[in-house]
């Protein structure tokens, strides 16, 4: 089949990617001409496991290609997927001139009957929008023997794990109009869908609304489930209960599952924030109140700035001359993307108090730099800024009063503990991801503060009784065996 996919970003480079593997024949369309060149190279503009080899590999057998000019690609398009971009607006709402945009050009060039695919995320009606901005350009054209059937195929692919979701999907969602032109779109997708259905028919088939609707209810539903976790930690820290046993305890129900349970500092990235904050614009714009999914938006806010909050307890609101290590600063692990990643709100709110920040981010370096250079300005990273990027994991902790961890990538969770203490200036971590023990962390002799995990250290920490201990450097000038003697009395408490 011949395929048009618009848009070579996390979703469209994946879809590209994934059908040319599949034996199709895919041009993959992006109007930014650097990326267009760096893939018709051989090379990938994001990070995700397995996109680089799999993209190389279709490219030398002829199935995918790009280019920048939709017009060439339309020239024997099956099926279009629109896979751009569709960004916040200031006031919330989903930005879709992107989309539109494209629609545009697919009614400007298209030359026979195709199936136009809504990838991306867009709110329910946009459908409709497509298929009027395409209908618009065929009348300008006097085309009035072409048509085309549009349909809502929403993506739920994870980064990080974004080709084996796309390979293997829990759900395949299709909207399709109940036209014959939607009859026709159906027969082409079962097609094309065929080799992700082999071991069973994981397609979900509704119409095109209902399908728009359903990708916004799951992001929703993740994020109401991440709120939730965040906003029971807070009880936990205050009632002196341990959220991970909480997590354990409930997961176990199948009726709830232990899936997107995991307190931390809130979630980040390209879908949950834009997508909520849609989702309660559109049912505003119809009279109608998300109260939910409002304060799933709320508490998300509010947990950006958990760490940052522990971080002033402990050490004040002046922060001149303290210097933090940053572990993990892609939104999750697997990813090199940094859009609302709460380690942009966390080193913000770190460097506005005046500290000095050293991170590390196995992938995301470079994205980081570009996307905190935005929101400090690049004077952050001159000589002597507030802000550096170290080299590895261990080098950002010389002299640290503390390590804040923010993303946990595999890499961070069983580093060399004993290693870390002789680096850091004060053996104080906070985990933004609950990924140590806080049992093992004491008995390592660090003072820990999790989200949500019940511990002496930590409590103490943040009650000051630690306070000598965190402000002082009297154990500096122990010696080594004095040293461990006084903090496992600091653990001890
Ligand atoms: N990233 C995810 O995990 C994910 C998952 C599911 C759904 N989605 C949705 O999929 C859509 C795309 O997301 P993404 O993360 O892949 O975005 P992205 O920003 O990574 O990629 C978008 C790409 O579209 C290109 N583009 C924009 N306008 C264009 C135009 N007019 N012509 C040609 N190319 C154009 C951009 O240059 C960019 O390469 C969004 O609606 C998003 O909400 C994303």
């Amino acid at each position: 089949m011949n395929v048009v996919v618009v848009g070579a970003g996390y979703v469209g480079l994946v879809t590209a990617a994934c059908l040319a593997e599949s034996g199709n024949q895919v041009v993959c369309v992006d109007h930014d001409q650097a990326r267009v060149a760096l893939l018709l190279a051989g090379g990938v503009p994001i990070y995700e496991p397995g996109l680089e080899d799999m993209v190389q590999r279709n490219l030398q057998a002829g199935r995918l290609t790009f280019t920048q000019s939709i017009r060439e690609a339309m020239a024997h398009a099956d099926v279009v997927f629109i896979a751009v971009g569709t960004p916040p607006k200031e006031d919330g709402s989903a930005d879709l001139q992107h989309v539109l945009t494209v629609a545009r050009q697919i009614g400007q060039h298209l030359q026979a009957f195709a199936v136009v695919v809504n990838k991306s995320t867009v709110p329910v009606g946009t459908a409709a929008a497509v298929r009027s901005e395409i209908h618009a350009q065929l009348a300008i054209r006097g085309e009035r023997g072409l048509d085309v059937a549009v349909v809502s195929n929403p993506e739920f692919l994870k980064e990080g794990a974004a080709i084996d979701d796309f390979m293997r999907p829990d759900r395949i969602v299709i909207g399709v109009p109940d036209s014959a032109e939607g009859e026709r779109a159906r027969h082409l997708l079962t097609r094309l869908y065929m080799p992700f259905n082999r071991h069973h028919d994981r397609t979900v088939w509704m119409d095109v609304v209902s399908a728009e609707l359903t990708k916004y209810a799951a992001n929703a539903m993740l994020a109401t489930r991440i709120s939730f976790m965040n906003e029971m930690a807070l009880l936990a820290d205050g009632l002196g209960a341990d959220i991970d046993s909480v997590r354990r305890g409930i997961g176990a129900d199948q009726r709830i599952g232990h899936s997107f349970l995991y307190a931390g500092t809130g979630y980040g990235g390209s879908c949950f924030p834009k997508d909520t904050r849609a989702l309660v614009h559109a049912a505003a714009a119809r009279g109608a109140t998300m109260c939910v999914v409002e304060a799933v938006e709320k508490v998300n806010t509010a947990q950006k700035q958990a760490l940052v909050t522990t971080v002033r307890r402990v050490f004040g609101d002046k922060l001149a001359g303290r210097r933090f290590a940053i572990w993990g600063l892609a939104f999750k692990p697997n990813t090199d993307d940094m859009r609302e990643a709460p380690s942009r709100t966390v080193i913000g709110a770190l460097v506005q108090m005046g500290a000095q920040v050293v991170a590390f981010d196995p992938v995301a370096q470079h994205t980081a730099h570009a996307a905190l250079a935005d929101d400090l300005g690049p004077a952050v990273f001159a000589p002597g800024g507030a802000v550096q990027l170290a080299d590895n994991a261990m080098d950002a902790l010389d002299g640290v009063d503390a390590l804040l961890l923010l993303t946990e990538w595999k890499c961070f969770q069983n580093p060399d503990f004993l290693g870390m203490g002789g680096r850091m200036r004060r053996k104080v971590v906070f985990d933004g991801r609950n990924v140590y023990d806080p049992a093992v962390m004491q008995e390592l002799g660090f003072a820990y503060v999790g989200i949500g995990r019940r511990n002496e250290s930590g409590r103490a920490l943040l009650n000051k009784e630690l306070a000598h201990w965190v402000t002082g450097d009297a154990h500096h000038h122990l010696t080594a065996q004095a040293r461990n003697e006084a903090i496992a009395q600091m653990v001890a408490i």
